[in-house]
């Protein structure tokens, strides 16, 4: 199934404003190593739609983050990368409202936001997924992913309990929303399976999944290919390249695999200690002194 099938669900069936309609619908998402030939077709130089500032944040005496600064233009896949501890975490965190930096400032398209928790942040259209999955186990697959529906509800709390009237049938919209979530991840042979009951792998779709319910503008991914074997990373990627090419969903990506970030990122931050050491397309940083002595000599 397409993701425009999606779009098009959202559109006539279910709230969906702020999802993007689809960028680009003849271009398909290729596994890794299609990913040259991608950058041909790219939209490039679109407008900024993040812009982070001289962004600081410490804890206590550790500084996670010192002064950095770099912006997210639409429709791209713009890394984040560097060795343990670097602070790619924490400034996502930052991004989405988790952590409050001491300074600087970030804006949403044009739109600087300051003090805003996760809910202000998501409401707004950035939706992200969790280095360490934050799924309820117990749950299934389903509803776990209809979490990510949450914001778009807009029954009353009660009506949504009995489950009576227009809470009904919002409730059905949402659900059948999700379903095509689930078509597309490819994950339908575990819809009502509890997601602690999945494979690693197959909890990080979910994960996905979740935030791709939230039908965001900006998807922030922390490591969505960690401990995954090859054949379930080709998955991943295909997925978010998916996403990127059809919806036009920017992705900001947290990754310590080279190989994907090489292949499917249009621009690379580099973090180290911190601080920004490096910034731009990834053959100019796989180019850099700095981040060659400061990350791809070092081993993950
Ligand atoms: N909530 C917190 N309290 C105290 N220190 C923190 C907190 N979150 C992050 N740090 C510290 O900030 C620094 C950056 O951590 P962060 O998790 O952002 O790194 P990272 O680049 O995501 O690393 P990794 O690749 O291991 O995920 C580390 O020194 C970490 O110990
Ligand atoms: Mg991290």
């Amino acid at each position: 199934m397409k993701m425009n099938d999606i779009a098009n669900a959202g559109a006539s069936s279910a709230p969906s404003e702020g999802w993007p309609s689809p960028a680009s619908p003849g271009s398909s998402a290729s596994a890794p190593s299609g990913g040259s030939e991608r950058h041909e077709v790219r939209k490039r130089g679109g407008e900024v739609v993040l812009d982070v500032k001289n962004i600081s944040l410490a804890f206590g005496g550790v500084k996670a983050l010192t002064d950095i600064s770099f912006d997210v233009r639409e429709h791209e896949i713009r890394a984040i990368i560097g060795p343990n501890g670097a602070g790619k975490s924490s400034m996502l965190n930052c991004i989405n409202g988790v952590y409050q930096p001491q300074q600087g400032s970030i804006s949403f398209r044009g739109q600087t936001f300051r003090h805003m928790n996760s809910r202000q942040v998501a409401e707004m259209g950035i939706a992200r997924t969790f280095q360490n999955l934050a799924l309820f186990k117990g749950m299934s697959v389903l509803d776990n992913i209809m979490t990510g529906r949450n914001l778009k509800i807009r029954s009353n709390i009660l009506l949504q309990a009995l489950r009576i009237g227009p809470a009904e049938r919002e409730e059905i919209r949402h659900r059948e929303f999700v379903e095509r979530i689930i078509d597309f991840l490819e994950i339908q042979a575990w819809r009502k399976t509890p997601v602690g009951q999945l494979p690693y792998g197959l909890q990080k779709r979910v994960d996905l999944g979740r935030a791709l319910a939230m039908e965001p503008q900006v998807l922030l991914l922390d490591e969505p290919m960690a401990g995954m074997n090859v054949e379930e990373k080709q998955d991943m990627c295909r997925f978010i390249l998916d996403v990127n090419d059809e919806f036009g969903t920017t992705v900001v990506l947290i990754e310590h695999d080279m190989g994907v970030v090489m292949d499917i990122s249009d621009r690379v931050v580099v973090l180290d200690y911190g601080r920004k050491i490096g910034d731009g397309t990834p053959a100019d940083v796989r180019n850099n002194e700095d981040v060659i002595r400061a990350y791809l000599g070092t081993s993950h």
